[in-house]
């Protein structure tokens, strides 16, 4: 696969539009608003693909905050999860007594939201919670909690407003599903 390909050569649909985005974000953060109302939390983004989601989330939530980010690898090959998760780059802040909301692109096995979870609670936080723009419930296999999420998504690969293939994509700016076709040329190399 160039680098080159444009976005039509890539995307099958468009799943999500710039207005449904912003609509979840605006919902989200009305709700979290509400439920944050006089705590202070910090807000961590998952790297890399939250970060045009926790942008757009963040600016609709009347709620003083704290960012930090995190970036926890799980993705070893691309669009499969390798199972493995190790810190890629930690965390600059103490969570200890903090109220942290994890902000997520998508969560598929649950994996990486546990592990991110588990390392925050360790570490002494007073609660930790996901807001995530996307959920792919289908594909759960942990018992972690999703306790924010824009919409469902089925068991398809999507890309863009952050969500990436090959660490490519993540600018197009709705979220639309990759062309199987792409996947393949992936696979079969
Ligand atoms: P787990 O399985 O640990 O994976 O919940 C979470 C991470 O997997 C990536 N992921 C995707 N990325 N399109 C993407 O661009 C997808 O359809 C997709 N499904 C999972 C993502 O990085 C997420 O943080
Ligand atoms: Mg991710």
């Amino acid at each position: 696969m160039a680098k080159s390909d444009n976005i039509n050569d890539i995307i099958d649909h468009k799943l999500f539009s710039e207005d449904d985005i912003h609509e979840m974000c605006v919902r989200l953060g009305k709700q979290l608003t509400e439920d944050y109302a006089g705590k202070k939390p910090l807000v961590v983004g998952a790297l890399k693909g939250a970060i045009y989601f926790l942008t757009d989330l963040t600016r609709q939530m009347d709620v003083a905050h704290q960012l930090d980010f995190l970036d926890v690898s799980s993705y070893g090959d691309g669009f499969e999860s390798s199972g493995k998760i190790k810190v890629v780059t930690d965390l600059s802040a103490d969570v200890k007594d903090r109220d942290v909301l994890i902000v997520e692109d998508i969560v598929d096995t649950g994996l990486t939201l546990k592990y991110m979870k588990e390392l925050i609670m360790d570490r002494g936080a007073k609660s930790v919670k996901c807001c995530a723009l996307l959920n792919k419930e289908a594909r759960r296999n942990t018992d972690v909690v999703v306790d924010y999420y824009g919409s469902e998504v089925g068991n398809e690969f999507v890309v863009g407003y952050g969500l990436d293939f090959l660490n490519m994509y993540r600018n197009i700016p709705y979220i639309g599903v990759l062309k199987p076709e792409v996947i393949q040329k992936y696979v079969n190399k």
